[in-house]
């Protein structure tokens, strides 16, 4: 029998939504296929749900969670804690980092991102940090992209939601140019927005 995946949410931390639960079923269903023995990198992690869920495959032996809030980081850590017997084969750590600024120099076979991707400005508010993803919503995924080039292994994957109501264009030119390509894209719909989720892989 599948284990459930127990997660406390917090009002100081974005609660796991739609935009999560997709980015979560197209991850598992990659992993029904994929090797064994990946290491996973969950960015923006809030709960943690996204990477204590990919444990359910039994495929994960390294994982890192990392988010900008200090509140997600410490809930991140005790929810992790309430699912150890579900990562007891994982090595599992938590962090607090924006984007990578704090992560050592890894490779990750597989990293995540459900980030702040609506338009509109940043403001001091943490919990704007879950939502607001820059002028065009597109400006945190572009600075994490980029980056994510130096931690992502040669045959690695990307899975990152972004949303209709951002610059989906601009987005789609940057990705190109970054020399990835999209393997797989699903949406929902949403009340106004489409949220989409895409699989990014290096072209080779
Ligand atoms: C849309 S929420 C997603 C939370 C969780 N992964 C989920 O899907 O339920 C975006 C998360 O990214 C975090 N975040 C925003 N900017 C970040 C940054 N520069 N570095 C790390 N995390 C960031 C926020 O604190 C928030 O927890």
């Amino acid at each position: 029998m599948e284990q459930e995946v127990i997660i406390d949410t917090s009002e100081e931390v974005y609660q796991p939504a739609e935009d999560t639960y997709l980015i979560i079923d197209m991850l598992l269903s990659y992993l029904k296929t994929s090797n064994s023995n990946l290491s996973l990198l969950d960015v923006g992690t809030g709960t943690g749900v996204i990477g204590i869920s990919s444990a359910k495959s039994k495929k994960i032996s390294k994982l890192t969670l990392l988010d900008i809030n200090p509140k997600a980081v410490s809930l991140a850590k005790s929810n992790v804690k309430q699912n150890q017997e579900l990562l007891r084969e994982t090595t599992v750590k938590v962090l607090q980092s924006d984007l990578f600024t704090n992560l050592p120099k890894e490779k990750y076979d597989i990293i995540t991102f459900n980030p702040p991707y609506l338009p509109n400005e940043k403001n001091a508010e943490i919990l704007n940090e879950a939502f607001f993803g820059g002028w065009s919503g597109i400006e945190v995924t572009q600075i994490f992209l980029k980056r994510s080039l130096e931690y992502l292994s040669n045959d690695g994957v990307i899975f990152i939601v972004s949303s209709s109501l951002a610059d989906m264009n601009k987005l789609t030119t940057y990705i190109n140019e970054l020399n990835f390509v999209t393997q797989k894209q699903e949406k929902v719909h949403i009340f106004f927005e489409d949220i989409i989720c895409s699989e990014l892989h290096l072209k080779k």
